[in-house]
């Protein structure tokens, strides 16, 4: 069987019968306001753990995880048909986001000495890929893996963003890796591969809350970033361009802390809460090693997500600019009541020099992994 991020990166899928116990097929959701069709797969672990992913924006749409007492809940933010994911009440949710993830400065970069300009889709800035055909908005193909060496079911999707899409120069085709196990591990594996010269940056923007999606809050949540540095920011949240110990300061989650205890100190800021860059320590310099990066606890219902990347970096961000808004299952989301953990580079790197690179060239694949672990104590 060939590596997994290689099928991916050929854009080819080892169609799988369908008589797979761990993974559903696909199913009709609906159509997109173009009339394009929309399909859904749903993983299923022998623990009962679900996960439901979706061709537009190759997206995370649902996760059922039991509490510590074994009672299921679903534990991401979403919608309940297509028409409410191509909604303003959609900031992101649970998708794949790129080419680049977070914000690029007035929009503009320099590559190869050629100037690019993108979308003001966050004045002043670029954010998340573009206003229109970024990838959140896009409807890639989606296909079933099965995997000889392991009793890992896994859903792959793959999509092919032609050069001058959205301003980035390169005709770059991009694989997602969705693959669920026993140990209650939903990992994520991103590939991309360009004709000429990029840039990219991916991520997944699942909105957690460990109490239940549409839970009140997520300040009542704990949290220990395995980073000593975060980003700082100016108030259009674009870097300042230097680094930051966190140790003593309100940013510091070095230890196991209640989100809420200091979040209200950066209300009156651009971000009006978490929605911060934090450089991760300790990283193996070996691809696809997903080191430890986050933990997050529930008190209540004891559930925890752990999070390992093999990045450099992960957006907190807490749902500041969440409004109330009607999700899945008439749920209400309210201002801070989820959270995401977004694995990936840093903020605006095209633009700071003394950050990773996510410029990608022809000869290169570019690689990614995340991991987000659920149990319960
Ligand atoms: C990221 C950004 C936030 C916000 C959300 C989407 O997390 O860091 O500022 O834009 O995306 O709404």
């Amino acid at each position: 069987m060939l590596p997994r991020l290689a099928i991916v990166a050929l854009g080819v899928f080892v169609m799988a019968s369908p008589v797979l116990a761990d993974v559903t097929g696909s199913k009709p959701f609906g159509k997109t306001a173009d009339g394009t069709p929309v399909e859904t797969y749903t993983l299923k672990n022998k623990n009962g753990v679900t996960v439901k992913l979706m061709t537009l924006g190759a997206t995370v749409t649902e996760i059922n995880v039991p509490d510590k007492k074994g009672k299921f809940a679903n534990v991401v933010l979403g919608f309940d048909d297509v028409a409410g994911y191509q909604s303003d009440r959609n900031q992101y949710f649970g998708c794949t986001v790129g080419r680049v993830a977070n914000r690029i400065a007035k929009g503009k970069f320099t590559l190869d000495g050629k100037e690019y300009k993108l979308a003001i889709n966050n004045e002043p800035n670029h954010l998340h890929g573009g206003a229109k055909r970024s990838l959140d908005k896009v409807v890639w193909k989606g296909g079933i893996l099965k995997f000889k060496d392991s009793n890992e079911a896994a859903v792959a999707f793959s999509y092919k963003s032609p050069d001058g899409e959205e301003g980035y120069p390169g005709a770059v085709t991009i694989g997602v890796v969705f693959s669920l196990n026993d140990k209650n591990e939903l990992r994520i594996d991103y590939s991309a591969q360009t004709d000429k010269a990029t840039l990219v940056n991916l991520t997944n923007h699942s909105y957690f809350n460990l109490a239940g999606a549409g839970a009140d809050t997520v300040l009542d949540h704990d949290l220990k970033l395995e980073a000593n540095d975060y980003v700082p920011v100016d108030k259009t949240l674009i870097p300042t361009g230097k680094l930051e110990p966190v140790k003593g300061t309100i940013f510091d989650f070095t230890k196991m802390g209640r989100i809420g205890e200091r979040i209200e100190k950066l209300y009156d800021t651009g971000a009006k809460g978490y929605d911060h860059c934090y450089v991760l320590t300790k990283r193996e310099p070996k691809p696809s090693t997903a080191t430890l990066a986050a933990r997050l606890l529930e008190p209540k219902s004891g559930r925890v997500l752990t999070v390992l990347t093999d990045q450099p970096g992960v957006q907190v961000y807490t749902g500041n600019f969440l409004f109330g808004q009607k999700g899945k299952d008439g749920k209400v989301y309210n201002q801070r009541s989820a959270i995401c953990l977004e694995t990936g580079g840093l903020p605006d790197a095209v633009n700071q020099p003394t950050f990773p690179s996510v410029i990608l060239r022809p000869v290169e694949t570019y690689r990614h992994t995340c991991v987000y672990k659920f149990s319960a104590e």
